[in-house]
């Protein structure tokens, strides 16, 4: 068997562990394995791909290849070791644009192979309109994966504002783009010439940026996972390219998983998948929030501590701020603490507090707290009547009642923990700020609400002394 034919049979076997990986890392119990088996997949991958360069290419190119692929892991090695938990959205949404940039490279390569040299002409006829559509719609696609998680990097750091842009007529800016990508590849096949490559990328990496820039703070986490989705295809198209299956195989999994992902976190959230996908379409910009809610009252650690010995019940929602302040182990012990008083505690944990899909899941994990104690939103919903005190702990947007009672709020129809519903309610946050999507929260000026203002970690910590 020559090493091509080897190249081609560890593809596949990567390919199956890929496959595995995806199904492992589905559940809680087999995540660890799901992970053992990416790595398997990936390192078997990537020895195939220097076993098939170091039998086409001369020497200089198999070196160029190993300082590429070392530069490459000594950076993502130290990016993964300092990235905080919480800093995961904007990493991922970085590496995405990694992946559209180098598409739109191969593609632009792909046309010079081809275009750049005649001698070098293997395709002809039907082979070579093909080649053409695969290098446009290449380098399409990386091209709106590149700037837009660029925006979503930006919004995610909050480098930019995460409130939606709304320039006139954004939807048929949009479409406008879609339909001159069309017939611009139409006109590339018949002419391919290098001013309609230029055009398309320039008309791509403008709709990328102006579909991300569109869509508001709170759908950013449906957002990074469409994109994690278009960097799936975009690495499909430029394993069509330069005739690599696994890189097909691998880029069909991503874009179609991240598709589903996308589309069940649109469901949980209550978005419209196509509004999203298509840069907010449908969304209004809403008038500035000058409702006068009241006034809001505050309490004491002490205070909290004598309402906890009196509960019955406690919920305890965690969200963005618990990652922050690292608050997961002192709300633990808090939880041991409670429970040896035989006072019945819960966790309700919203789809997308923090900041990435899991993200309280993973802290709650971390600090040891049982799997069946913490619910998911659907699972507690309806408990929260009935409970004598519920702890929000650093979340802000997942509990908020303007999404089911304000229709004309930005996050009107989003699933919330309905959290007012309980008999007392205490949040932990440092000020009245406003949550990720940027909206006011008329829970902090409810009756049976009481801030308990300051670092989340400190406030629990100060409680548990009470205790
Ligand atoms: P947020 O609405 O972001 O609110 C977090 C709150 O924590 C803030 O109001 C902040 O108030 C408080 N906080 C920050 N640091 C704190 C600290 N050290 N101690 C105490 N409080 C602290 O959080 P959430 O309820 O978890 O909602 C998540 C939001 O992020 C949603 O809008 C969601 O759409 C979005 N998002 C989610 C994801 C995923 S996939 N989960 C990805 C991207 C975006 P102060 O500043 O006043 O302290």
């Amino acid at each position: 068997m020559d090493s091509q034919s080897i190249a081609t049979a560890a593809y596949i076997v990567a390919a199956l562990l890929f496959i595995l990986s995806l199904a492992g890392l589905s559940k809680h119990e087999t995540s660890r394995q799901g992970v053992t088996f990416g790595i398997a997949g990936m390192t078997i991958a990537l020895v195939a791909t220097f076993v098939r360069v170091t039998d086409v290419a001369d020497g200089k190119a198999v070196v160029l290849l190993l300082i590429a692929v070392a530069i490459g892991a000594m950076i993502g090695l130290w990016r993964a070791r300092v990235v905080e938990m919480t800093g995961m959205p904007e990493l991922i949404a970085l590496l995405h644009s990694f992946v559209g940039l180098a598409a739109v490279l191969v593609g632009w390569n792909g046309y010079y192979e081809v275009e750049g040299n005649s001698d070098q002409r293997e395709y002809v006829g039907t082979l070579l309109d093909i080649h053409h559509a695969e290098v446009f719609i290449g380098i399409f696609i990386g091209a709106v994966t590149f700037t837009g998680s660029i925006v979503a990097f930006l919004k995610l750091s909050a480098r930019i504002k995460s409130s939606p842009l709304m320039l006139p007529g954004k939807n048929y800016i949009n479409l406008g783009a879609l339909l001159a990508f069309a017939g611009l590849t139409v006109w590339f096949v018949i002419d391919p010439s290098l001013g309609l490559l230029i055009a398309v990328t320039v008309v791509a990496l403008a709709l990328g940026w102006h579909l991300v820039a569109s869509i508001g703070g709170g759908d950013m986490p449906v957002v990074v996972s469409m994109l994690n989705s278009y960097s799936g295809w975009a690495a499909a198209a430029s394993g069509f390219l330069l005739d690599n299956d696994a890189l097909i195989v691998t880029g069909a999994l991503v874009g179609s998983s991240g598709a589903y992902l996308s589309y069940i976190m649109c469901q949980a959230m209550n978005r419209s998948f196509i509004s999203v996908i298509a840069g907010g379409f449908g969304i209004v910009a809403s008038g500035d929030d000058d409702t006068d809610y009241g006034e809001h009252r505050e309490i004491t650690a002490a205070d909290t501590a004598d309402l906890l010995k009196n509960a019955s019940s406690v919920i305890i929602t965690p969200g963005y701020g618990m990652a922050v302040a690292q608050a997961q182990y002192p709300v633990a012990d808090l939880v041991r603490k409670l429970r040896e008083r035989d006072i019945d505690v819960r966790f309700g944990i919203h789809p997308v507090a923090g900041r990435l899909p899991g993200h309280m899941n993973v802290l709650l994990a971390e600090a040891k707290v049982p799997y069946d104690i913490a619910l998911e939103m659907d699972e507690i919903n309806d408990d929260f009547d009935g409970t004598s005190v519920v702890l929000v702990i650093g979340a802000n947007d997942t509990v908020n009642p303007a999404a089911t009672e304000d229709p004309s709020s930005p996050i009107a129809g989003m699933p919330v923990l309905r959290v007012w519903e309980a008999d007392d309610v205490v949040i932990f946050k440092r000020s009245m700020a406003a949550g990720y999507a940027g909206v006011q929260n008329p829970l902090f000026f409810r009756d049976n609400a009481q801030m308990l203002f300051g670092d989340a970690k400190e406030r629990v910590e100060d409680i548990i002394r009470e205790l």
